[in-house]
């Protein structure tokens, strides 16, 4: 078996490479913003990379449980909460891109534009479950906070679906991207579809 619990090594390997491919591609951004070659606008050109690579690596995370499952390598999960990590590291850039470039770190600002528009106070949901889903992501707080903690981290559903749906909203003509994330983001849900409806179904249950 490839990935046996006798081979960490592959463990070890994979996430190394999560580490390259991501502050690489944070190294990338730090150059062209160094260089200045972000072409006309590039405040919007950081805030557009910083919210699609959070989006990218929040995808990537919910696609390791079906391919640990497809592939029989159950040691595949251990990488996910590297991921999970890197996700709300973008999204964490993406915050503060548009707080500081975009609003001039006025945060009052900041505030009444997400109460204002609608498509930022989608983002803002999201931003606030991948900020808990981070905090809680340790072992420990997994054993301090028992049966509640799958509870929780089911809201990685919730926060998928509102992260394209800030996608599709925030943009003014060229919808035809974020239709596409809003199709790859349905097809990744329905391979979790036992998650997605407990999640659904208790949320429901609650309110009505
Ligand atoms: C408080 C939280 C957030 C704020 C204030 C915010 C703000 C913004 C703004 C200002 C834009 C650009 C809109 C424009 O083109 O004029 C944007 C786009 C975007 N955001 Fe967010 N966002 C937040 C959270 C998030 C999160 C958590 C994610 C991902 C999981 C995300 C993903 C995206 C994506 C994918 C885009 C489109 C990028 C593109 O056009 O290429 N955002 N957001």
């Amino acid at each position: 078996m490839l990935l046996s619990k006798r081979r960490p090594t592959a463990i070890i390997a994979l996430k190394t490479l999560i580490h390259i491919v991501s502050l690489g591609f944070f190294a990338l951004l730090v150059i062209a913003v160094n260089n200045n070659t972000l072409g006309g606008d590039p405040v919007q050109s950081v805030i557009h990379f910083t919210g699609i690579s959070s989006l990218n690596t929040l995808l990537v995370t919910l696609l390791v449980s079906p391919i640990a499952r497809w592939t029989k390598q159950g040691q595949l999960m251990r990488v996910r909460r590297l991921l999970g990590l890197y996700s709300f590291f973008w999204a964490l850039l993406h915050l503060i891109a548009f707080a500081t470039l975009d609003l001039g770190l006025d945060v009052s600002l900041l505030a009444s534009e997400i109460v204002k528009r609608p498509y930022l106070t989608v983002g803002a949901a999201v931003w606030i479950i991948l900020f808990l889903l981070a905090v809680t992501s340790t072992h420990s707080m997994q054993r301090k906070m028992g049966a509640k903690w799958q509870k929780l981290h089911n809201w990685v559903y919730l926060a998928t679906i509102l992260a394209v749906v800030h996608f599709y909203w925030s943009v003014k003509s060229e919808v035809a991207e974020p239709i596409i994330y809003i199709v790859i983001a349905g097809g990744i849900l329905l391979t979790r579809w036992k998650g997605v409806k407990k999640t659904a179904f208790r949320f429901y249950s609650k309110r009505f």
